[in-house]
C-alpha cells in the first residue's frame, strides 16, 4: 500500500517554512524597520506595509539596511532618501524614483504583489 502523506492534509495553515520568495511573516517587520523580501525591500510605517525594489537607485545600495523614518528611508550607502510608498526621491544623490510594489497581508504572512503601481496605472 503505498501512503502519500499530501492526500490527507485538509489546507494545511501556512508555514514559516514554506514562504514563497515574496512572502514574509509580518511579525518579522516591526514597526519602523524593514526586511529583504526576494528583490524587494518591505517596510513597516506605522503598521502598514510598503515595499519597494531593494536597491538605491543611486548605486544599488541596500535600502533595506537603511534607516527607516515615518515613510523616508536614508540610503546607507550615499545618503539619498526616498519615500518608500511612493519611490518618490526625497534628496540626492539619487535622481530616479525607486519601483514601489503592492503588499497584501492575510492573517500572518505578508506578500510582495510584484508588478508596480506603475505597471497597474497602465491598464
Ligand atoms: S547607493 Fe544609495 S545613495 Fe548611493
Amino acid at each position: 500500500m503505498q501512503t502519500n502523506p499530501q492526500a490527507n492534509a485538509e489546507d494545511p495553515p501556512i508555514q514559516s517554512g514554506v514562504l514563497k520568495d515574496n512572502q514574509f511573516r509580518v511579525d518579522a517587520v516591526q514597526s519602523g524597520s524593514a526586511l529583504l523580501v526576494g528583490d524587494a525591500a518591505v517596510f513597516n510605517v506605522a503598521g502598514s506595509f510598503c515595499a519597494t525594489q531593494g536597491k538605491c537607485t543611486h548605486r544599488g545600495g541596500p535600502l533595506n539596511e537603511g534607516k527607516l523614518e515615518g515613510s523616508t528611508v536614508t540610503c546607507p550607502w550615499h545618503g539619498a532618501q526616498f519615500n518608500v510608498c511612493t519611490g518618490a526621491v526625497l534628496r540626492g544623490p539619487a535622481t530616479e524614483p525607486v519601483k514601489t510594489y503592492r503588499v497584501t497581508v492575510e492573517g500572518e504572512i505578508g506578500q510582495v504583489e510584484k508588478k508596480t503601481d506603475r505597471d497597474r496605472d497602465e491598464r
